[in-house]
């Protein structure tokens, strides 16, 4: 499974693309506008940082305006993908778009019929909430597994993005489901390399180095 960034945070970026496990990174207008900073602007900066797809969404919510904002988003790197909302205008521009060669990312999904859509529609990448689920007390991971089970039944090419990860579970339990993609935040992808025995073996292994060969001066 790749693991996407769900940031525009430069320096969170720097720090996770130094680690060489970061394959891509998707952001969203509120995660933009934290930064401060336009979003032609901040996205560019964030495709010089990271070597991989880089999701960029649009704000316009009408057919023809969504259309040319994702044409305008596409042009800042080749590595742009292009975020629509699960609106009927946003599957319509993302039929569009995926027609033009532009590759789009069909965010705000929760539930297995909108993914069918976003398929059909030719979405290069279908995004369903697991966080947001769980937190109104459904299993957001169950979605993963529908989509996974239905895009295989039909041989469908849309790679299904497993976001709003907010655990380490989240992020195996997506893997075991299939998603080809998790996306997460930074704190998030920091914690799967945590283990205590990990921590605790390593301190014992150079304790017994040390005191083989550190005493006799090897
Ligand atoms: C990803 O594309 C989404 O924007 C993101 O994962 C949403 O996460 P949240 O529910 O933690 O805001």
């Amino acid at each position: 499974m790749k693991i996407f960034l769900d940031t525009a945070n430069l320096d969170e970026l720097r720090r996770g693309a130094d680690w060489g496990i970061v394959d891509g990174v998707t952001t969203n207008p509120s995660l933009i506008a934290k930064e401060g900073r336009p979003i032609e602007e901040q996205i560019a900066r964030i495709c010089d940082i990271i070597d991989g797809d880089i999701s960029a969404e649009v704000v316009a919510t009408e057919y023809e305006h969504m259309v040319s904002e994702g044409r305008k988003l596409a042009k800042i790197h080749k590595h742009i993908v292009v975020k629509l909302p699960l609106i009927r205008d946003g599957i319509k521009a993302c039929k569009t778009l995926s027609g033009e060669g532009i590759r789009t990312n069909v965010t705000l999904c929760f539930t297995a019929a909108q993914a069918l859509l976003a398929a059909k529609a030719g979405a290069y990448i279908i995004s369903p909430f697991v966080g947001r689920l769980d937190d109104i007390g459904l299993t957001g991971m169950d979605l993963i597994r529908s989509i996974a089970k239905i895009y295989s039944n039909y041989g469908f090419k849309t790679q299904i993005l497993s976001a709003s990860l907010r655990s380490t579970l989240h992020v195996v339990e997506s893997a075991e489901a299939g998603a080809h993609i998790g996306t997460m935040p930074f704190k998030v992808v920091d914690m799967l390399f945590n283990h205590p025995l990990t921590d605790k073996g390593l301190e014992q292994f150079l304790k017994d180095h040390a005191k083989a060969f550190q005493s006799s001066g090897q």
